[in-house]
């Protein structure tokens, strides 16, 4: 069979609104909405829960997420997996996202215009699944939400967010990575995640 030839640049001109997480993805798995189509392996729209209560929101794929089209599956995920057992909560209970769904070579920064051209796609998400809570992982996906917000001041509090036509409430948290870089923070991560099982009813 010929390879299915890449859809043109810029595509989709509008991000969809369809009625399920399927359709979504499904138009997802096309988007050249920016330039890093040209680099990635594939999209990595997300996984988990179509009903979930919870959605965790990273930065962007890295190389074994780019490799395997799931979120969260390199040292970070496994540092992530580690926090959801302490929080008595199961992987597959929630949904996992990031604001950026194609790879930065590399594993740069995402750039501002990749942040708007695919910042659309997590408001569909989040329309579609209806969570109780988001957590945020990290500064990019805390400016999605709170556009000047500073990690530093905002982690491991909840907030109330209104997001188009929605209130939300925002658990901002540091990313995995972070705790990576710097092993002292994990206990205190651990804690945070601890207090999020008992927001979700999943710890006593
Ligand atoms: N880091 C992220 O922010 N997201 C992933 O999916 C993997 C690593």
């Amino acid at each position: 069979m010929p390879a299915k030839s890449p859809a043109p640049p810029g595509f989709p001109a509008e991000i969809p609104s369809p009625a399920t997480l399927e359709e979504l993805h499904a138009a997802m798995l096309e988007c050249t909405r920016c330039d890093l189509y040209q680099s990635r392996t594939q999209v990595v729209p997300g996984a988990g829960n179509p009903e979930a209560d919870l959605i965790l929101v990273g930065e962007a794929p890295g190389a074994y997420e780019d490799k395997l089209g799931v979120p969260f599956v390199g040292a970070s995920g496994k540092l992530l997996d580690a926090m959801l057992t302490a929080a008595g909560i199961d992987r597959d209970e929630v949904f996992i996202a990031n604001v950026v769904r194609s790879r930065p070579p590399g594993n740069r920064a995402p750039k501002p215009r990749e942040l708007r051209a695919c910042a659309g796609w997590l408001a569909e998400q989040i329309r579609i699944i209806a969570p109780r809570l988001v957590v945020t992982l990290g500064r990019f996906a805390l400016q999605h939400f709170i556009p000047a917000g500073k990690i530093t001041q905002l982690q491991g509090t909840a907030h109330e967010v209104q997001y188009g036509p929605r209130t939300l409430t925002l658990l901002p948290l540091l990313h995995p990575s972070a705790i990576l870089r710097n092993p002292d923070l994990r206990g205190g991560y651990e804690q945070q995640f601890v207090e999020l099982g008992r927001m979700m009813g999943n710890r006593d």
